[in-house]
């Protein structure tokens, strides 16, 4: 039976200090965003298990299918520089260009089949925060909370 249980937080306050810590440099990360064509800045933030903290943004093009999402940016950073170092959690935050407040953002589809492979590649799970309405975050325990039943290198 596949476990598809969730943490929710009606605080923010309620995280650890290690998440915390992480959803601090994932906003940070927003603000290297480019993101010309949706003004939608996204940031991501990856711990690692040496500590070590990797962030990314999206990052746009004029033939929109060229950019790439925040997640991808630092989860392919991570997997080109720290190939041997395990993706422990993974915080995404958001925000539009116009405003200063934060707004939810979940990860996109493909980010999610990416988040899985990297869980496959090193055989353990990553931990997701990411807020899902005005004032409620969620923590899982892995990517397959977010992608049940997925397609993986087991099938081919
Ligand atoms: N975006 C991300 O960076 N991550 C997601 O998971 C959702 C979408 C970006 C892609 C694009 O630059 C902008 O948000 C609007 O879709």
């Amino acid at each position: 039976m596949l476990d598809l249980r969730y943490t929710l937080y009606d605080n923010e306050a309620d995280f650890e200090e290690e998440d915390k810590k992480l959803i601090s440099q994932a906003r940070v990360a927003c603000e290297s965003s480019y993101s010309p064509y949706s003004h939608f800045q996204v940031g991501s933030a990856i711990l690692l298990s040496t500590q070590h903290i990797i962030t990314g943004s999206n990052q746009e093009n004029a033939a929109y299918p060229s950019g790439l999402c925040a997640e991808r940016v630092a989860l392919f950073h991570a997997g080109a520089n720290y190939s041997n170092e395990v993706i422990r959690k993974l915080a995404l935050t958001a925000k539009k260009q116009a405003d200063t407040i934060f707004v939810p953002v979940t990860p996109c589809g493909s980010c999610r089949q990416v988040l899985l492979e990297y869980e496959m590649k090193q055989n353990s799970s990553i931990e997701i925060i990411m807020q899902i309405n005005d004032y409620q975050w969620v923590k899982t325990k892995s990517a397959k909370v977010l992608l049940p039943f997925c397609f993986n290198k087991d099938s081919l």
